[in-house]
């Protein structure tokens, strides 16, 4: 379980986040909504380890992520989708996933000529894993081509199917389906759905309110740098404050 305890962050005089306190449980969709400037992507930075809380504390699973770098952070299983997706634009998707696969023993060069017969195994099986990791996400035909070639929808898969290589159990997503197709936002839509039920912890960073109704378990309504309001899609976007002061309703 993820847990932020008064989590606050200012730049200069402006507190983007200010004292929040949230719970995203594992095997649910929570989604983060607010207007712009509410503090949701800065949020996002002090759970990743971009930015450093001023104030309170973040916990995974009871331990405290504060003052990690990001790259322990992800190592230990909490992944990010960028708004900007993030690929190796040259490599294959195939490439792109086994790349995200941890600890690999090919990588270190003396290990490879002392293990060669393990190594080689090893590598069949995570060639094994990453078609399958592309097969979940719905790009196994497109295995061998570069991932400049994918659509943008299609590097959002790609970009999923890396951080499930890489062992993440917490998912942060900043706007999955913005700038996607319907179709292809189904898809994304589907696959978050079918990694909840995995018991994966999805967190969702989403502008589009019908969305939002469609997959959400929790809302957690930001606007100020607090969290002003939460409960089911239901009560939060039923709610008539927030409706008149924040969505324009
Ligand atoms: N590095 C920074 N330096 C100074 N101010 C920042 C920085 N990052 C964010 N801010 C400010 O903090 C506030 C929260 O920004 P943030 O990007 O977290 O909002 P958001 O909810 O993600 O908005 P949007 O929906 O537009 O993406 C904004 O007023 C923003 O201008
Ligand atoms: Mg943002």
């Amino acid at each position: 379980m993820l847990e932020l305890r008064e989590v606050s962050k200012s730049f200069g005089g402006l507190r983007a986040v200010d004292r929040v306190s949230a719970v995203f449980q594992p095997g649910r969709i929570t989604a983060l909504i607010g207007p712009n400037g509410a503090g949701k992507t800065t949020l996002f930075h002090l759970i990743g380890g971009v930015l450093q809380p001023d104030e309170g504390d973040i916990l995974y699973n009871g331990k405290r992520l504060n003052g990690l770098p990001p790259w322990k952070v992800a190592r230990l299983g909490i992944g990010r989708l960028f708004q900007d997706v993030r690929v190796f634009r040259k490599l294959s998707a195939l490439e792109n996933a086994l790349t995200a696969f941890p600890n690999q023993l090919g990588e270190s060069p003396l290990w490879s000529i002392l293990q060669r017969p393990k190594v080689v195994r090893q590598e069949v099986a995570a060639t094994e894993r990453a078609r399958r990791l592309l097969a979940f996400v719905g790009l196994l035909e497109m295995a061998d081509d570069p991932a400049e070639s994918l659509s943008y929808g299609q590097q959002k898969l790609l970009a999923i199917a890396r951080l499930l290589a890489a062992g993440s159990e917490v998912l942060l997503l900043d706007e999955p389906t913005a700038g996607v197709n319907p179709e292809m936002a189904k898809s994304i839509l589907n696959i978050l759905r079918q990694l909840a039920k995995e018991g994966k912890t999805n967190v969702v960073i989403e502008h589009d309110m019908g969305v939002v109704m469609e997959i959400a378990d929790w809302v957690y309504f930001m606007d100020d740098g607090q969290i002003v309001a939460q409960g089911t899609p239901e009560e939060v976007l039923g709610d008539a404050t927030v409706r008149a002061a924040y969505l324009g309703l």
